[in-house]
């Protein structure tokens, strides 16, 4: 009797501990399930960084790669990198709760596709397996044909949801994404302007985690990013390619220059990021006076929306147009490209105001274009100048979608804006390269 009892007693004991420790290992799992796994490109084509978020500190983070398909139960025979774990939020004092997972690969082979899974050894606890294709060519190489996908200014509601359904559906067309600053809205919820609304972030990034898992996602900080003493959220989620305490960098791609420079931070003549604009330019110059160089920042120069956000716009008294665009012009740089303005706009080559430079035919100035059509919760721009300046060209639209830059070759390259409702292409030109 006594021995059946305690037989019983046993067995219960069992079933509540097996129980229980599925329960510990769920909620361990559930803690350290990988959110937001991000692409980045660094300043070297042979590497690629991958991020990603989890709610615990993991204790063996950790990227599974290889050039072939695989099944993750293999683990122990794939190629494996340990990444850092950060618990940055917290640290901050903003009450944030995530903790950033980096993790860099290195020595990668040119025009490759490598598959890939984040997750944590110890609980032998992985991702699905994605993948992603390296550049083809090292610096001052030949451009390669490529194509980039653009937009700005998107957030989670508006028309957002339906353009990053489009841009996943053709996500394979597309090298990389530039997403041009006011990200998320993430200090728009009440009482979140200083601090950000951690759950808005996040369900952004799952938003767009088809698109920063599949191809690198580059970014540059919008006035609605800059929560959270100095952008420290921003900064520390999309580690781009400059120490993270910077907003600024440059990198090269299949032969062309892309630079992104904060519109949030001070560009003055002698500030240190109008110092490291010019010496990145000059020193590009030097060794390739005659490359394509993109520069991509959030706030524009010149636009006509009614909302006036262009270059009567200043970030702290100072006038961005003021401080950059003469260097812009001195070192040839062929397109700013930014959103801000909630609208899709171009212009002919620019100076000081005028458009006496050319035209789209290897222009003599600097062309600017608005692609702050991401579909944001604020809505379009209220509407247009009448009539419309002698410099904007093409249509002036007020849709949601998206931009592509297919950059040809060395003399060519072609853009389209496409609306997200309907997958029309609603403006498109070539652009040749000009040298002034
Ligand atoms: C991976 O391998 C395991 C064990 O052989 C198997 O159960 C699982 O279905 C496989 N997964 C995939 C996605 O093929
Ligand atoms: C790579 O991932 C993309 C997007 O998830 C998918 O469409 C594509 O089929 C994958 N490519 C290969 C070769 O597995
Ligand atoms: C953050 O955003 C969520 C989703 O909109 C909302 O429910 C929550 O109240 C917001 N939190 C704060 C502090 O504003
Ligand atoms: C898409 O384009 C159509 C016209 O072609 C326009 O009526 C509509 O407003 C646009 N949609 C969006 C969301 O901008
Ligand atoms: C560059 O591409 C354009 C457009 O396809 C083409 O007309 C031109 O011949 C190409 N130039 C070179 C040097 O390949
Ligand atoms: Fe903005």
């Amino acid at each position: 009797q006594s021995i059946m009892m305690n037989l019983k007693y046993v067995s219960t004991l069992v079933l509540i501990v097996l129980a229980l420790s599925t329960m510990i290992a769920t909620a361990k799992n559930n803690e350290l399930t990988p959110m937001s796994i991000k692409l980045a490109l660094t300043q070297d084509v042979t590497q690629m960084r991958i991020t990603w978020n989890t709610r615990a500190h993991g204790s063996s983070p950790l990227v599974l790669y290889d050039t072939q398909p695989f099944n993750t139960s293999n683990f122990v025979r794939l190629p494996q990198l340990e990444a850092n774990t950060e618990h940055i939020y917290q640290a901050l004092g903003g009450g944030w709760n995530e903790y950033v997972n980096t993790a860099l690969l290195t020595g990668l082979t040119a025009s490759t596709t490598y598959y890939y899974s984040v997750g944590e050894k110890d609980e032998l606890f992985f991702s699905d397996v994605f993948n992603f294709t390296t550049a083809a060519t090292d610096f001052n190489a030949d451009v390669t044909p490529f194509s980039i996908v653009v937009y700005g200014d998107m957030g989670i509601w508006g028309g957002s949801q339906q353009n990053i359904q489009r841009i996943t559906e053709r996500v394979d067309d597309f090298s990389f994404a530039f997403h041009l600053g006011d990200i998320a809205y993430a200090d728009l919820t009440s009482g979140s302007k200083d601090l950000g609304n951690e759950t808005v972030w996040n369900e952004f990034l799952d938003m767009v985690n088809p698109i920063t898992s599949h191809i690198p996602y580059m970014v540059c900080p919008g006035n609605h990013d800059i929560f959270l003493v100095d952008f420290d959220i921003y900064r520390h989620t999309f580690q781009m390619p400059c120490p993270v305490s910077d907003a600024w960098y440059s990198f090269d791609y299949n032969g062309i220059h892309f630079l992104s420079y904060s519109t949030e931070h001070l560009v003055t003549d002698l500030s240190p990021q109008h110092n490291w604009i010019e010496n990145d330019l000059k020193n590009y110059r030097k060794k390739n006076p005659d490359g394509w160089v993109v520069v991509i920042g959030h706030r524009p120069f010149y636009c006509s929306t009614v909302w006036d956000y262009c270059n009567k716009d200043t970030y702290k008294g100072m006038s961005m147009i003021d401080s950059l665009e003469h260097v812009f012009y001195m070192y040839n740089v062929d397109l700013y490209i930014t959103g801000h303005a909630h609208a899709y706009e171009r212009t002919l080559p620019m100076l000081k105001g005028k458009a006496e430079y050319g035209t789209y035919d290897a222009p003599r100035a600097t062309v600017h274009m608005v692609i702050g059509t991401g579909g944001n919760q604020e809505g379009p721009d209220g509407g247009w100048d009448e009539p419309a300046p002698a410099w904007s060209v093409g249509e002036r639209l007020l849709d949601t979608g998206y931009g592509i830059f297919d950059f040809t070759n060395s003399t060519h390259l072609h853009y389209s804006f496409v609306n997200a409702t309907t997958n029309e292409v609603r403006d498109e030109f070539w652009l040749t390269k000009g040298n002034w």
